[in-house]
């Protein structure tokens, strides 16, 4: 079993969005039974609730539900739990950097490096944004996590 952790600042946007769409894909690939997902922010701000509606809106444009996730933080525990933490932006992945237990084996990464062709480093943030920067960040969430697949050994076109 691979466990993968998808983490932005607030768990509300980026990755929510990142866990609805990879696990469909783990799904339309037939690997849902070996790779497990889940998300979590480095800030607690908005803990237990759903994501944000626009999030949600951006993503169901795809078919990909995410009404029933819910906002956490990032515990000690998810350095021992996960294979992968994919942090959204530089600055979750310094946040990470500096929560991780010494000797904690997961592997910490940015998650737009799986999606070289996009040329984009980070997931921008779309909090403040438009609708548009909502179905921006779908958009990369397809690309890096059908890269991340191909990384995790998953053939097809899923
Ligand atoms: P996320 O977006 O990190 O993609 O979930 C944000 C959500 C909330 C806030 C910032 C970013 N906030 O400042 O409350």
């Amino acid at each position: 079993m691979t466990q993968v952790l998808f983490v932005c600042l607030g768990n509300i946007c980026r990755s929510p969005t990142a866990e609805g769409v990879f696990r469909a894909a783990c799904e339309a690939a037939g690997v849902a039974g070996h790779i497990q997902c889940d998300s979590a922010g480095t800030a607690g701000w908005h803990r237990g609730e759903a994501p944000d509606l626009r999030s949600q809106a951006a993503a169901k444009e795809i078919g990909v539900d995410l009404s029933m996730l819910r906002a956490r933080q990032v515990v000690p525990d998810d350095f021992y739990r996960f294979d992968f933490i994919l942090a959204m932006d530089r600055a979750n992945l310094k946040a990470l950097r500096e929560m991780q237990p010494t000797n904690a084996p997961a592997q910490l990464r940015l998650l737009m490096d799986f999606a070289p062709n996009a040329r984009i480093d980070e997931v921008p943030d779309p909090y403040h944004g438009t609708p548009d920067d909502f179905r921006d960040v779908v958009a990369l969430m397809v690309q890096a996590t059908a890269g991340l697949l191909a990384a995790l050994g998953v053939s097809g076109n899923a």
